[in-house]
Order: C-alpha cells, then sequence, then structure tokens
C-alpha cells in the first residue's frame, strides 16, 4: 500500500469511497438522512474543489483507493492548519490505514509550519483521533451544530538556526551521532566527526527546545564545500528536518559564493540503511560524481555526489520579491553591468530591442529618486535599476514593447539572484495614477519618446525575502490539454 497526492484522475474513487464508508461505519452514530445528505455533497465535483485548496492524499493498492485525507489552512490562517475527509473504507478499517494517513498528513508542509493543527471528527472517528493525540479543543468535549467534535493538536515549529560556540557544537554533534548507532557506531570515526564538528559551519534543528538535527559543512576547495556530516534523531525521520537544514546549509554556501557542494556515502545497494541516504541526497538534487571502491574500506564502496549550486534553474527557483531593508554596502559596478548586460540579452520580438536600461548608484540621484518615490519603497537599496521601453512596432501593428521588457526584467532578476543580491519588480507602485515613473524619468533626463516602466532596487538584503503563496501545479500547469493530467 502506498500513499501518494491525490489526482483529478482519483475523483470518482475518493467520492465511491467516502460515500460507502458514511453508509456503513457512520450508521450506528448519525441518522440515515444526515448521512445522506452528506453522501449527496461528497460528489466529485466537491472532491475537486477541496483538493483545490488543500494538500490531498490517498491510500492505494493495486489501483485500488482504500482511503484518503486532506490538510489545508484554518480559515485562511498561515499560522493553524485543519485535516479534512479522512475516510478509510470499511473492509480495510483496523489495518494502520488511517493511522498512516494522518501521519502523512501531520508531515505535509501545511502541518510543518503550523502551530495548532484542528480536525472537525465525526463521533465514529473520535477514538482514533483520541489514540493519535488530538485533545478537545478549549478542553471541550461537546459536538457542535454538526454533531462534529472539534478536536486540536498543538505543535511547535520546527526552527533551525546556525550554531557559532565551539563547544555547543560540539555537545549537540555528541548528542544527535549517539543516538544513531546504525550509522556511526565506529567510535574513532565518530568521535573525528565531533571534534571537527567544532570549526565547522554547523547548523541545528531544533523542536520543542531540544535539537532534532544538525549539519556541518566543510570547506574542500576553493569553489566546493562538503556536506562533511548530519544526523536526525531516527524518532524524527521523514518530517522534513533534513530538508530543512539542508536548506539553510545551502542558503549558507551560496552567499559565501562556493560554486558546489560534494557529499559522500556508502554506495546504493550495500545496506538498506545507507540505500535510503542516497535516496533522500538524490531527493535534494545530488548527482552521482564517482565511486571510489576502496577509499574507505572494501565493504563500504564510497559514493561521491555533486550538486551545482548556482544552476540556473536553483536561481530562477530561489528568486524572490524582496521588500525589506538592504545593507548599505555598495554594489560593484562590474556586478550592476553584469546584471545590465543580463537584462540586454532577452528577447525581444523582431530583435527590436523596445527595452533600455538605467543603473543609478550615485548618492545624489538616489536621494533625488527617493524624494518622488512617495510613498516610499525600497529606501535603502544602494542601487536602482530604471527600465525604460519605445512603445514601436515590431512589424504592422504588432508591437512587443511589453514582452521585451518584461523579458529584460527577469534576465536581471536572475542576475541578480545568481549574484547573491535582492530585488523586486516595481512596476504597479510607480505607474499609477500618481505617475511617480513621469518623475523619475525627468530627474534622469530620460526622452519623451521613453517611458520609464519599472525599477529593480540592488543590494545585500538585510532580512530573508518572504515566501508569497504559489497555487498548486495541478492548478496552472497541465500535460496534453487543458486540466487533463
Ligand atoms: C508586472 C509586475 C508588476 C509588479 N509590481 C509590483 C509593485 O509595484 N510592487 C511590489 O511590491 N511588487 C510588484 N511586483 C512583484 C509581485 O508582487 C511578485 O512577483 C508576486 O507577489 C510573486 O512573488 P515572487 O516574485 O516572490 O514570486 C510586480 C510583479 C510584476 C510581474
Amino acid at each position: 500500500m502506498i500513499i501518494r497526492r491525490f489526482t483529478e484522475a482519483d475523483a470518482q474513487a475518493v467520492s465511491d469511497l467516502i460515500v460507502t464508508t458514511l453508509r456503513v461505519s457512520n450508521t450506528k452514530d448519525y441518522p440515515a438522512e444526515t448521512l445522506e445528505a452528506l453522501a449527496r455533497s461528497e460528489t466529485p465535483e466537491h472532491i475537486l474543489e477541496r483538493a483545490g485548496w488543500t494538500h490531498f492524499y490517498v491510500a492505494e493498492e493495486d489501483g485500488r483507493i482504500l482511503g484518503c485525507g486532506a490538510i489545508g489552512p484554518y480559515w485562511g490562517s498561515t499560522e493553524e492548519s485543519s485535516l479534512f475527509t479522512v475516510f478509510v473504507h470499511p473492509e480495510c478499517q483496523g489495518r494502520g490505514i488511517g493511522a498512516r494517513i494522518v501521519r502523512t498528513l501531520e508531515q505535509d508542509e501545511f502541518a510543518l509550519c503550523a502551530k495548532r493543527i484542528e480536525i472537525p471528527a465525526s463521533i465514529t472517528g473520535l477514538p482514533f483521533y483520541r489514540k493519535m493525540g488530538y485533545d478537545f479543543k478549549n478542553g471541550r468535549a461537546e459536538m457542535d451544530e454538526e454533531r462534529l467534535y472539534r478536536l486540536e493538536k498543538f505543535r511547535t515549529p520546527l526552527s533551525v538556526r546556525q550554531v557559532a560556540d565551539p563547544g555547543e557544537k560540539r555537545r549537540i554533534a555528541r548528542e544527535i551521532l549517539e543516538a544513531l548507532p546504525d550509522w556511526f557506531a565506529v567510535e574513532e570515526s565518530r568521535e573525528g566527526y565531533i571534534r571537527a564538528s567544532g570549526e565547522q559551519p554547523f547548523f541545528a534543528a531544533e523542536q520543542d527546545g531540544r535539537a532534532v538535527g544538525f549539519l556541518c559543512l566543510k570547506e574542500t576547495g576553493a569553489a566546493t564545500v562538503e556536506l562533511a556530516v548530519m544526523g536526525v534523531r531516527k524518532s524524527c525521520h521523514r518530517q522534513g528536518i533534513g530538508k530543512a537544514l539542508f536548506a539553510d546549509a545551502k542558503r549558507f554556501a551560496v552567499a559565501a559564493g562556493y560554486e558546489f557542494m560534494q557529499v559522500k556515502t556508502v554506495r546504493m545497494g550495500c545496506y538498506e540503511d545507507y540505500d535510503r541516504t542516497n535516496r533522500f541526497y538524490q531527493s535534494l538534487g545530488f548527482r552521482e560524481l564517482e565511486v571510489f571502491p576502496t577509499l574507505w574500506d572494501a565493504e563500504n564502496p564510497c559514493q561521491v555526489y555533486v550538486m551545482q549550486l548556482n544552476s540556473p534553474l536553483d536561481v530562477l527557483l530561489r528568486r524572490r520579491s524582496y521588500r525589506g531593508k538592504f545593507k548599505p554596502d555598495p554594489v560593484p559596478r562590474e556586478d550592476l553591468t553584469a546584471i545590465l548586460e543580463a537584462g540586454l540579452a532577452a528577447p525581444s520580438g523582431c530583435n527590436k530591442q523596445t527595452a533600455s536600461l538605467i543603473a543609478v548608484d550615485d548618492p545624489e540621484t538616489l536621494a533625488a529618486l527617493r524624494v518622488v518615490i512617495d510613498p516610499p519603497v525600497a529606501e535603502t537599496a544602494p542601487a536602482l535599476i530604471c527600465v525604460l521601453t519605445r512603445r514601436i512596432n515590431a512589424y504592422r501593428d504588432r508591437c512587443f514593447a511589453i514582452q521585451d521588457y518584461a523579458a529584460a526584467i527577469e534576465n536581471m532578476l536572475l542576475a541578480v539572484t545568481a549574484l547573491g543580491y535582492q530585488s523586486c519588480w516595481y512596476e504597479g507602485h510607480i505607474t499609477d495614477t500618481d505617475r511617480i515613473c513621469d518623475r523619475m524619468a525627468r530627474i534622469l533626463g530620460v526622452p519623451e519618446d521613453y517611458e520609464l516602466v519599472c525599477m529593480l532596487p540592488v543590494g545585500i538584503a538585510v532580512s530573508e525575502p518572504a515566501m508569497p503563496k504559489k497555487k498548486p501545479f495541478a492548478e496552472r500547469a497541465w500535460f496534453n490539454g487543458f486540466q487533463k493530467e
């Protein structure tokens, strides 16, 4: 049996499963007319609608759907989530499928970033959820008007921090590695890892006030850093802790200017535990570099994985709109030039090259621009790139000026990210009815036949950019036809 994400093709089977379960399992607790009304509402369309704003999972065996469950935000909250639609086919209850579904939901990103998870539990499901650690909301063991119990579970969100103190690093490394004898049984090498960790960039994952995992990096060349060692308590595996540690370590490695990260492990196919480690590294994006059969010893052939840190895909997935403060450090001219060149390298309709660019790094001009950028944004940016367009036709009456400057802007945003800076596409703000853009254009001496349409601040960020909510893949992208696969 596997638990996997719901797809559109599952809607009918999930609807049938829910209707059957309501009619068989819930009859002892609810009147028939209540259940029939519910069954009528659980149509495939209703399931698809719910799957649109939740992360919906199904349990499948031999092509048959045996169970389902979903998790989503609790009334739009980013800090609370709610479980929905947890059902297991009456013939398959008692096999632990419900528990596996709930555990999967509790490891979903909606759960991992939530401080509280709520469940509207039926009378039938109540004992199961109580066993899964859910308590009555606000301590009230009463049903609501829908004859459902409101249950909840609190969780402390996982936090990852970089540890500076060598003693603290060694203490955490010891605590975790000594709890992982399946991977770190050899005392000599374990002690070696612990000793070395004190001097290495060190990231600790903490939950409920205790360390649950750590990761150390080690420089192995001017351009390369090695994921020297990482460990996550076994009871905390499969909760996204390794991924969270790796995300912070990778951010650090990129900011420190490394181009590659390598990691070594025992080659796939030797031991089950190490096979899991291989699959984990592969899932992070590591690629096989080489196997050294006797680097460690003949029983433990060493697989080296490598990852390019600033690959184009990596950069474009990392780009975010940054609206926080910038450090005062100036942006070197060679970096600004590289960003402008990236903009000019963009495609343009009929190669008309209708977009032009002005980088501003002179403090006086920046100050003059700041006076007209009101309400203020990007006030602390040490450089601004202004994007100009000429609305000339590419051919006949076809004007691609908007497409041209949009492509130039995206290229520059990617170059900004690759070089370790942050930016934001400010177009709406300056082209609104108050036409801030026209006042900026006058300060920069832009001729009448050009229009200033966008500004991009450039600088080193003080804080992390916010992660915007993006709609799920399946809502916006398909294979072989509209909303098909
Ligand atoms: C045409 C266009 C105009 C935009 N104008 C503004 C703006 O005036 N102010 C702003 O804060 N962000 C602006 N943005 C940035 C979007 O708000 C941002 O891309 C979106 O929220 C998604 O976040 P992300 O860029 O981090 O993926 C603009 C983006 C585009 C494509």
